[in-house]
């Protein structure tokens, strides 16, 4: 277990891609505390990681709220006297024509991807700090480089995270804390079953349009944040990985074949 005795803080990892994480870091060593708004839902998570008891915590975290963050990471930061790892990576989706966006709507929205984002990374600083080599995995998306219709805040909020992130890693790199961040496609989760039910996304199009022909795994992501959370990334700052199974390098997709066939 080549990160024992560090610390990482995960948001949103109740479910989904947060959880998956939380359990990649575990299975490297790492003691995890999956911070999420729903308790219940994340200590449930928690106790079914029998084997990892002792190094996995579930924490209450707002990350809309300067009082809830603080005080979570504070908590951490002051029972370990450092934190290596902070993933920002609570989220919701919204979607809706530009014109009928509410203007509550859009900024609760921004204010849970980007705030959030910000509002831990300040909180968490100082703990970062102590730790002689920390890192920052935010959370983009396809969605934050390519455009989408319906889904103007969620696009705007995760291009945000990206330019937040290139600030940060210049920024603090002095303190030896990286900042990079991962830019997933459709992974397979209840933010993405909810799309799939009500209509918004077709997984027939999209396997389709993804060059690997299936949506991602959350563990697919997780293994990325393992990877830009730890010292095989050590030279890597202010960047951004998608992990996207193609689908934001093909500009002709579906027709490889009718070409490959011609030949
Ligand atoms: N699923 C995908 O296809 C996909 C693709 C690209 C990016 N992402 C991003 O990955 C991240 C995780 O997505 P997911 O699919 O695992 O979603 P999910 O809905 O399964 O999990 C998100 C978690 O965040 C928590 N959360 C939401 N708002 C919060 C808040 N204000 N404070 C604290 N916790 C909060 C929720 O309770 C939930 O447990 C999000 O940032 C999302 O935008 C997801």
């Amino acid at each position: 277990m080549s990160e024992e005795n560090k610390v990482a803080v995960i948001t949103g990892a109740g479910r989904g891609i947060g959880a998956s994480a939380g359990v990649r870091l575990l299975n490297g060593g790492f003691t995890v505390y999956f911070t999420d708004m729903n308790l219940e839902r994340t200590e449930e998570f928690v106790a079914s990681l029998g084997d990892h008891k002792g190094r996995a915590f579930a924490l209450q975290i707002q990350v809309t709220d300067d009082k809830s963050v603080d005080t979570a990471m504070r908590l951490v930061g002051e029972k370990h006297g450092k934190i290596d790892l902070l993933i920002n990576n609570a989220g919701i989706t919204n979607q809706g024509p530009t014109q009928d966006i509410a203007t509550a709507d859009w900024q609760q929205l921004i204010d849970i991807h980007l705030g959030g984002t910000f509002r831990c990374s300040r909180a968490a600083f100082p703990y970062l700090r102590a730790a002689n080599g920390a890192a920052i995995v935010n959370v983009s998306s396809i969605a934050g480089r390519l455009g989408m219709p319906i889904r103007a805040s969620y696009c705007a909020a995760k291009a945000g995270i990206e330019g937040f992130g290139r600030s940060l890693a210049t920024e603090w790199a002095e303190y030896g804390i990286r900042v990079n961040a991962v830019a997933p496609g459709y992974v397979m989760t209840d933010l993405v079953q909810k799309d799939l039910k009500n209509g918004l996304v077709s997984q027939e199009v999209l396997g389709n349009r993804i060059s690997l022909k299936r949506f991602a795994t959350p563990e697919e992501i997780a293994e990325v944040m393992f990877f830009l959370g730890t010292k095989a990334s050590s030279y890597m700052t202010g960047q951004v990985l998608n992990v996207d199974g193609g689908l934001s390098i093909d500009l002709n997709p579906g027709n490889t074949s009718a070409l490959t066939k011609k030949n």
